[in-house]
């Protein structure tokens, strides 16, 4: 019961988090992005990382710990789908995250002095805007998945 409790508990703090992060991302890839911003775009990338990982540990926490046993999820449609939807995410987010390790080295290198180009932000951003929409999908699966939907 404990230790169900401490990973939902610990499961919905990161999401919150995690979708903070998203959000700060999305705002700052605004065309002149450049300096500190930069440098602030690269650490909320690392900290999506970072997240991303701990959901993942957590989630399966979840899985293995929860009151409801592995095989509520495993023979569940909806928990597939909702997985689907995290690699989606995932996936989504490469580009991006190499596009901002670059600029981060650009900005580094060229000392102050460098600005993203347009073009590369709106890249981006098309990215991030998929994303978005992709973590959206997340919680419906979730909502469906705890209640029985599809096992
Ligand atoms: C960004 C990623 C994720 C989001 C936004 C998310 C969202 C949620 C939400 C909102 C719930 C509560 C559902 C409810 O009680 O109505 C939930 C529950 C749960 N999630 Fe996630 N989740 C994510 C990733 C994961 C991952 C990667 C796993 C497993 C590897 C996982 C496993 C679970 C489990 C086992 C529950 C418990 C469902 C129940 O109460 O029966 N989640 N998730």
């Amino acid at each position: 019961m404990a230790i169900d409790l401490i990973l939902a508990i610990l499961h919905h703090l990161l999401i919150f988090m995690l979708a903070g992060v998203l959000a700060g991302e999305f705002v700052l890839l605004r065309p002149g992005l450049a300096g500190r911003e930069v440098k602030l775009l690269a650490h909320l990338d690392s900290a999506y990382g970072a997240l991303a990982g701990a959901i993942i540990l957590v989630g399966i926490g979840r899985v293995w710990f929860g009151l409801k046993g592995w095989e509520f999820y495993v023979y569940s449609w909806s928990f597939w789908a909702k997985m689907a939807a995290f690699i989606a995410l995932g996936l989504l987010s490469v580009s991006p995250t190499m596009r901002i390790a670059r600029w981060s080295r650009e900005a580094r290198s060229a000392k102050g002095t460098y600005i993203v180009p347009d073009h590369a932000i709106a890249a981006a951003r098309t990215f991030v805007r998929l994303e978005v929409l992709v973590f959206a999908l997340i919680p419906i699966f979730a909502a469906m998945m705890a209640r029985g939907v599809g096992y």
